[in-house]
């Protein structure tokens, strides 16, 4: 970042001492103000509930621009890398700041290939669940339980060790999303096989079953592969500011991902996409497309607490780029499963048109994100509703790293410790209990 030439001043009308305070530029996207000296000399602290105009670090990694709805991984935009690339590639571009030559990305798929399986042990932390636990439940533990394995990647400080942490995790997430999902569906545990890409051994492993040879369909295998390119990334959102937090107090990075595991499982975040499809379920069965004016009535209506999901989003204010290669991606793998017709995929498109020629979600500018198709692609390709939200942790696990280790690697860091405006008691003596 560099010293901008314009300052800010902060002055206060009760005569105190004005403060300067310098502002600094990134290469693209919104200046800041430094307010790092504030509360040493004024002994008061910011107020920004939601970080809605706080940057807490500087990254060279993800930039979105929200007005424009454009999203760059490395300075290339989402469209070129989701059509000219694939997931590895991407991977390698996340961590290492630039897409491979041929021999680096066959060197960095077969680094991650060796690395697929995970300890046989791994299998018991399963058992412990019921049977119909949410595979995030069961996510948050095992990428956690990781950390029990791996002594010698878990000193966050070491480089060697991110840099095997973040291979054994990119490895092992898709086989242990779909152990998760075996274990509620009660099949074998299918091991990775090193001859399939990253996205075919992930269908294989969910899919595949002892008893007979499982072909990858190649139509499926690239809109995977294209899913997890499009979830890669996203900048400073809840579940990577909640990893960078984490590993701020030097955790090892599979404790950190965990927590970063967690946060996306929320229904603001990324369990939009299950909470988008059962929406969509719903409306269904309420009659569908003809009862979508009574959902938007709903929607509309502030004590109802219904949201539209898969809308709105804290910086895009503006298309969602990765909704609309989702959509594309929505389209072919309807065909080739020849669900042309497939009525939750109609009424989705019928809903996004209603909501976009109406005020309420035009003024607020709600459109549609991430998770409003991509619900309906992994229910084409057979994944079931309470897997989506961990097939995006799977695919947000190489960003998830890439930041925690820019942040690692960045000298100024520290441990993360925000302050508060305190509401509450003053200092009181306690009374003894007979005089309460
Ligand atoms: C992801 O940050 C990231 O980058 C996240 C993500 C990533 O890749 O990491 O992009 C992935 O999490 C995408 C978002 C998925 N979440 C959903 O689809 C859930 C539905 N969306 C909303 O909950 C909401 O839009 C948020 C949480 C995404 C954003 O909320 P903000 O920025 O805090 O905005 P807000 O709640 O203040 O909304 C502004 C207005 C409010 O109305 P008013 O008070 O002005 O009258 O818009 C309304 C909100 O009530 N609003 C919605 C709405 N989203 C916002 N109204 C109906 N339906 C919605 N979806």
């Amino acid at each position: 970042m560099k010293l901008a030439d314009n300052k800010a001043t902060m002055s206060f009308s009760d005569g105190s001492p004005s403060l300067e305070m310098p502002i600094y530029q990134g290469n693209v996207g919104p200046d800041v103000v430094d307010i790092r000296k504030l509360y040493g000399q004024t002994g008061m602290f910011t107020y920004d509930p939601g970080f809605m105009s706080t940057a807490a670090c500087q990254s060279a990694i993800t930039y979105i621009d929200g007005d424009k709805g454009e999203l760059l991984y490395r300075g290339y935009p989402i469209e070129q890398l989701a059509t000219n690339c694939d997931y590895m590639e991407t991977c390698h571009l996340l961590l290492h700041g630039e897409l491979p030559n041929a021999q680096g990305k066959k060197d960095f798929s077969e680094l991650v290939t060796r690395h697929t399986m995970v300890n046989e042990q791994m299998q018991f932390f399963l058992r412990g669940f019921r049977r119909d636990a949410h595979p995030m439940a069961i996510m948050t533990g095992l990428v956690g339980a990781l950390s029990a394995f791996y002594h010698d990647s878990t000193d966050i400080t070491n480089p060697q060790h991110r840099e095997i942490a973040a291979i054994r995790l990119i490895a092992k997430m898709p086989t242990l999303v779909a152990m998760a999902y075996k274990y509620t569906v009660g099949q074998p545990y299918m091991y990775p096989k090193n001859d399939l890409s990253y996205a075919g051994n992930f269908l294989h492993m969910m899919f595949a079953t002892p008893c007979e040879e499982y072909v990858v369909n190649p139509v499926l295998e690239r809109a995977l592969d294209r899913i997890f390119i499009l979830h890669a990334d996203h900048e400073q959102n809840a579940s990577t500011s909640t990893v960078r937090l984490c590993g701020s107090s030097g955790t090892n990075p599979f404790a950190a991902i965990a927590a970063g595991v967690a946060c996306l499982w929320g229904p603001a975040h990324g369990g939009a996409n299950e909470a988008a499809l059962n929406m969509l379920g719903d409306i269904q069965k309420q009659g569908g497309i003809e009862k979508i004016g009574d959902f938007i009535k709903q929607v509309k209506d502030k004590n109802s607490g219904v949201k539209l999901m898969g809308f709105g989003h804290r910086v895009y204010k503006n298309y969602d780029p990765r909704a609309k290669l989702m959509q594309e991606t929505c389209k072919e793998v309807l065909k080739e499963m020849g669900l042309e017709n497939d009525p939750m995929f109609k009424l989705a498109m019928a809903l996004e048109k209603i909501a976009l020629e109406d005020d309420y979600f035009v003024s607020r500018k709600l459109y549609p994100n991430v998770d409003f198709y991509s619900g309906i692609v992994q229910r084409a390709i057979g994944i079931p509703v309470p897997l989506f939200t961990a097939v995006f942790a799977l695919a947000r696990t190489v960003g998830w790293i890439a930041q925690l280790n820019e942040m690692i690697g960045d000298p100024e860091y520290k441990i993360g410790r925000p302050r508060q405006l305190f509401t509450g008691s003053a200092a009181r003596d306690v009374m003894p209990i007979v005089k309460r």
